[in-house]
C-alpha cells in the first residue's frame, strides 16, 4: 500500500528518490518523506500530502548525498500528517526506516518498548521497527543481525529498507510475507531499491525480487541475500521487459485516460504469442497443461478482488459456455475464511493486476494448503502471484498506473476466453469449425475496441449532462452483469458518486424503488442472449420516469427510441461483448470525474496495490 524507493551509488540520491516516489504514488499518497545520508549524518524531510509537496520542500532546502531512502504513504496507523510520515528514526537518530505493511503485534511491541523507556514520536506501527533495530544494534553491534532479529519479532507482512549512520555504506532491504514486492535494481556501481518496477526502470532493467523472509545487504557494488538465519541465498538478476516510457502520461491528462485508450494495443499484446494463426489454436505454455491433465479438471474456482473479481465473473460464463467446465467465483477477501470445498480435480485461478493484493495472495496460500493446483492471471512481472502459481498467464499490458483499473480489466477477459478455448480443445470438446470461429472473433476484438473508443466525444457530451447527478444504477444481465458492477465501481472510485451495479432481473425485487426522474439508470443492452430482457428493463424504468442511458449496438432503433441517451458500440460477438460494453462505461466515469475536477489517478482513500488485509 505504501511505496518505497532507495538508492546507493555515485549520483545525487535526492532526485532519484523523488522521481521514484512520483512513480509509486499510485500505491498511496497521503504523506511522503525522504532521508539522505551524507558525512555520517542523516537528514530527513517529510510532509503531509503528495510527493509534489515534498518536492517543493526539498527544492527550498535541498539535501545532498549519494545514499537515500524515500516513502509515499497510505495511512494505516495514525492520521496522514508530517509526524506520521516515513522515514521513522530510532531514539538516537542513527537508524531510519521506510516500511510497507502492518505490524500486527504493534500494540504489544509498543508497550514493551515504552516499558524500556522508549519515547514514541509518531502514532505509526513503523516506528517500533526503527526502535527495535536500534535496540538490537546496541546489543550486537551488527546492523544486519539487528534487522534479522527485528524481523523475527514482527507479525504481519512487510517490505522495508533500513539506512544508518552506524554502518553507512550499506542499505538493508527486507521482505516478510506478502506486503508487496521489493525489487533490487542493479546499475554500474549503484543500486536501486523499490516497491515496484516503474520507480527504478528508468535507471536499470536488471533486477531481482526479494522472496519472503529474505533480506538484502545492498552496497554500491551489488547485493548479498540471506534468510532470517543469516544463511546466504541466491537471487537471479534478470532483465525486465517493460518500457519505462509506458509509465509516462504522454499526451493524456491522466493515466486513466491514457490507459483506456491503450486498450487497442494492450489487447493485441495480450493475444500476442498465444495464437497459432495457421491452425487456429491457442497456446498457453505458462500453464504447463497437457491434454491428460486438462481432462482431469472438474472445476475451476476463480478468486480475486474488485475489478479483477468482475473479470472472473465474465470468465465464468466464458469457461462454462466454451469449455463446459463448471466455474465458481468468490471474492478473495472471503475465500480463506469460507473454508472452501476444493475437491480433487479443482484448480484455483487467481486474477490480479498487481500480483500483490494481500487477500488474493492469502487465497493462493489457502488453496495451496489444501493441496490444490493454483493458476494465476497477473500483470506485474515478477510479482508474488506470478511467481508462486503452478501455472500463470501474463496479461502483457505494461504498467497500469491509474488507481481505477481499465486495461487490466479487459486483458484478462481475453486471457480467460483463450483459456476457455484452450481447455475445450485439450479436452476434445471443440469442433474445428467452432474453434476457427471463436479464434476469428477473438482476433477482431482490438478493432471493436478501437471503434468504441472513437466515440469518446459522444460519451463526454452525455457525461456533461449527467455530471451533477447524485448517483446512478447500472444494470446488466448474463455475461454483461459483471459489466454493470464494473461500470458502477469505476464511477464511485473516481467521482465519489454513489453507484450500484445490479443484475437487471433483481430490479423489481427492491432497487426499482430508487427510480425517479433524478436517478439515471445505465442499462447494458448489447446484442447478447439477454437483449430482450434488457429492453423490457428499459421500459420498466421509463414507466417510472427514470432516465435511461443505454449501451446499445449501432443501428439498434428500438433502443434508440426508448432510451434518453445511447452510448453506441459496434456489433460484437456476444461472448466477447464485455470487452466492448465496458469501454463507454470507463469513458463515462472518467469524464464525469474530469468534469468535476477530481484527482482521477489518485482518488481519495484508495491505493493501487492493496497489500494489507
Ligand atoms: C479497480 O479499479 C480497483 N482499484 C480495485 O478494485 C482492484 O481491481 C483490486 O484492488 C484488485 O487489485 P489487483 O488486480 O491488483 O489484485
Amino acid at each position: 500500500m505504501c511505496g518505497i524507493v532507495a538508492y546507493i551509488g555515485w549520483q545525487d540520491a535526492m532526485p532519484i528518490v523523488l522521481d521514484g516516489l512520483k512513480k509509486l504514488e499510485y500505491r498511496g499518497y497521503d504523506s511522503a518523506g525522504l532521508a539522505i545520508l551524507e558525512d555520517k549524518k542523516i537528514e530527513i524531510r517529510r510532509v503531509a500530502g503528495k510527493v509534489a509537496a515534498l518536492e517543493n520542500l526539498v527544492c527550498e532546502n535541498p539535501l545532498v548525498g549519494s545514499i537515500g531512502i524515500g516513502h509515499t504513504r497510505w495511512a494505516t496507523h495514525g492520521v496522514p500528517n508530517e509526524q506520521n510520515a516515513h522515514p521513522h528514526m530510532g531514539v538516537s537518530d542513527r537508524i531510519v526506516v521506510v516500511h510497507n505493511g502492518i505490524v500486527e503485534n504493534f500494540l504489544e511491541l509498543r508497550e514493551e518498548l515504552v516499558a524500556k523507556g522508549v519515547e514514541f514520536k509518531s502514532e505509526t506501527d513503523t516506528e517500533t521497527i526503527a526502535h527495535l533495530v536500534e535496540i538490537y544494534y546496541r546489543e550486537t553491534n551488527d546492523l544486519v543481525l539487528a534487522v534479522r532479529k527485528t524481523l523475527k519479532k514482527l507479525k504481519g507482512a512487510h517490505g522495508l529498507v533500513v539506512m544508518s549512520t552506524v554502518e553507512p555504506e550499506k542499505l538493508i532491504a527486507a521482505r516478510l510475507g506478502n506486503a508487496g514486492g521489493v525489487a533490487l535494481g542493479v546499475g554500474e556501481n549503484e543500486m536501486f531499491i523499490a516497491s515496484d518496477i516503474p520507480a527504478i526502470v528508468n535507471h536499470t532493467r536488471m533486477m531481482t525480487f526479494l522472496e519472503s523472509a529474505h533480506l538484502a545487504v545492498v552496497t554500491r557494488d551489488g547485493f548479498m541475500l540471506q534468510d532470517l538465519e543469516g544463511d546466504s541465498v541466491n537471487g537471479v538478476v534478470e532483465e525486465v521487459p517493460w518500457d519505462a516510457v509506458a509509465a509516462e502520461k504522454g499526451k493524456y491528462r491522466h493515466f486513466m485516460q491514457k490507459e483506456i485508450h491503450e486498450q487497442v494495443r494492450s489487447l493485441a499484446d495480450t493475444l500476442s504469442g498465444r495464437i497459432d494463426y495457421e491452425s487456429h489454436r491457442i497456446w498457453l505454455p505458462g500453464l504447463n497443461l497437457s491434454a491428460a491433465k486438462a481432462k482431469k479438471i472438474k472445476k475451476i474456482f476463480i478468486t480475486a478482488c474488485g475489478t479483477a473479481a468482475y473479470t472472473g465473473m465474465v470468465g465464468k460464463t466464458l469457461i462454462e459456455q466454451i469449455a463446459r467446465v463448471p466455474v465458481e467465483v468468490m471474492v478473495a477477501s472471503e475465500f480463506r475464511y469460507a473454508d472452501p470445498i476444493l475437491e480433487e480435480g479443482t484448480v484455483v485461478l487467481v486474477i490480479s493486476q498487481s500480483g500483490e493484493t494481500a487477500d488474493t495472495l492469502a487465497a493462493m496460500e489457502e488453496a495451496r494448503s489444501k493441496g490444490t493446483e493454483v493458476w494465476s492471471i497477473v500483470n506485474a512481472i515478477g510479482s508474488q502471484a506470478m511467481r508462486v502459481a503452478d501455472g500463470s498467464i501474463s496479461m502483457q499490458v505494461g504498467p497500469e498506473i491509474g488507481v481505477a483499473s481499465t486495461k487490466a480489466f479487459t486483458a484478462p477477459v481475453l486471457d480467460l476466453y483463450m483459456l476457455a478455448v484452450y481447455l475445450a480443445d485439450l479436452r476434445g470438446g471443440l469442433e474445428e469449425a467452432r474453434r476457427i470461429e471463436l479464434i476469428e472473433d477473438l482476433l477482431s476484438v482490438p478493432s471493436f475496441v478501437e471503434r468504441a473508443l472513437a466515440r469518446e466525444d459522444q460519451v463526454r457530451e452525455v457525461a456533461e449532462r449527467y455530471k451533477d447527478m447524485q448517483g446512478a444504477l447500472y444494470l446488466g444481465r448474463g455475461i454483461n452483469m459483471p459489466i454493470a458492477y464494473e461500470g458502477a465501481l469505476k464511477l464511485k472510485e473516481i467521482s465519489y458518486k454513489h453507484a450500484e451495479g445490479y443484475p437487471a432481473g433483481e430490479m423489481k425485487h427492491g432497487p426499482i424503488a430508487l427510480v425517479d426522474e433524478h436517478m439515471p439508470v445505465i442499462v447494458i443492452a448489447s446484442q447478447d442472449p439477454w437483449y430482450d430482457k434488457m429492453v423490457s428493463q428499459i421500459e420498466q424504468t421509463k414507466a417510472r420516469n427514470g432516465k435511461v442511458i443505454a449501451i446499445a449496438t449501432d443501428g439498434d432503433e428500438r433502443i434508440g427510441e426508448l432510451a434518453d441517451e445511447v452510448l453506441w458500440i459496434p456489433a460484437v460477438p456476444w461472448l466477447l461483448s464485455p470487452v466492448v460494453t465496458v469501454i463507454p462505461l470507463q469513458l463515462f466515469a472518467y469524464h464525469v470525474a474530469a468534469l468535476n475536477g477530481l484527482d482521477i489517478d489518485q482518488p481519495r482513500n484508495l491505493a493501487k496495490s492493496v497489500t494489507v488485509e
